[in-house]
């Protein structure tokens, strides 16, 4: 690593406790169900990184056309010598369009993909010498404090609609959580893939070429890697769709046969089609933010959004 840049890695313990009793759990309820946090080891966050680049995927190249066209605006919600907080923060290519405008004193990415985490935030400090780059390794998804302190002016950044992951109540407790850590010396910039024909959502989750199939198998691979589990991948296809009585992507793996599989000294069963479900992805209509943010406590809002209303930005304060 070079001499020149300020960069510090944080890992907060909690991520060691309760993986192997949470996937045990969500594989022996009648719905099977594995937490889309574990989607996300090395190979998963390259694989997601490879879906934002795919055609059908209109998410990252919307939320990163209204970043570069509002940016300015932006910014001055934020004001300068800030800590600016990244939540889920990947190959933190997002945040590289608001940096030179923001102008943070510090940059904290924080996620769940450790390896993947450290060498996106190398990347940051490397480039952006001026900029201290303070990276955790942890799950946004438990109650946790921040391990360095906060400066006078905060903010959040919360990209890709990964609060749509949460399910309506719980993104509002996690947004209420956001707003308590940021103790009123800031707001959050929150983007959410909003509401629309099911033909282009159901497209955006469904591929061509198959990298969203091949993502959400990874995660088999994944938790085999994490807890020993003897799941055969090529005995699973990935299947996802909206479900407008929701209001999101259902995303699932439909078992394609009978069959058994251990899981901590545990047999799971699997009937022929029978699904694990592994993600669930939100949409909201803007009014639907606006509610959300109010009853997490924050007061004010300002929103960007495209002129096809497929993504909005918003600023929550
Ligand atoms: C959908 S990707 C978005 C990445 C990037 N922020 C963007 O907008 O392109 C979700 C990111 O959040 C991270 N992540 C998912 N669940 C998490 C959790 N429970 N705690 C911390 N990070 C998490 C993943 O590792 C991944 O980098």
């Amino acid at each position: 690593m070079s001499e020149s840049i300020q960069y510090e890695l944080h890992e907060l313990d909690m991520l060691k406790v309760d993986v192997a009793d949470e996937l045990l759990a969500g594989l022996q309820q009648t719905q099977k169900s594995i937490a889309p946090k574990y989607f996300y080891d090395e190979r998963g966050s390259e694989l997601f990184t490879e879906i934002t680049g795919t055609q059908e995927y209109y998410v990252t190249r919307t939320e990163i056309a209204l970043l570069k066209q509002y940016g300015a605006e932006m910014a001055a919600c934020i004001g300068p010598d800030s800590l600016l907080i990244e939540y889920g923060s990947g190959s933190s290519e997002k945040i590289r369009i608001l940096l030179d405008q923001v102008k943070p004193k510090i940059y904290a990415p924080l996620d769940i993909s450790r390896d993947y985490l450290d060498s996106a935030a190398v990347g940051v400090a490397t480039e952006y010498p001026w900029l201290e780059v303070k990276a955790a390794c942890l799950d946004y998804t438990q109650p946790f404090s921040l391990p360095f302190a906060l400066l006078d002016n905060c903010a959040g950044f919360f990209p890709g609609s990964s609060i749509g992951n949460f399910t309506p109540d719980s993104a509002i407790e996690f947004l209420s959580r956001v707003r308590n850590q940021l103790q009123d010396k800031g707001g959050l910039l929150l983007g959410v893939d909003l509401k629309k024909d099911d033909v282009v959502l159901n497209a955006a989750y469904n591929d061509a070429a198959g990298i969203t199939a091949a993502f959400n198998l990874n995660v088999l691979s994944h938790i085999n890697n994490l807890i020993g589990s003897n799941f055969d991948t090529s005995q699973f296809v990935h299947f996802a769709q909206y479900n407008d009585k929701l209001g999101c992507i259902q995303m699932f793996l439909e078992s394609l046969s009978n069959q058994r599989v251990e899981v901590l000294g545990k047999t799971i069963e699997f009937s022929k089609g029978e699904m694990i479900h592994t993600e669930d992805s939100f949409k909201y209509s803007v009014s639907e933010v606006e509610l959300m943010a109010r009853s997490a406590g924050f007061n004010e809002i300002k929103s960007w959004t495209d002129e096809k209303g497929w993504f909005g930005i918003f600023y929550l304060f």
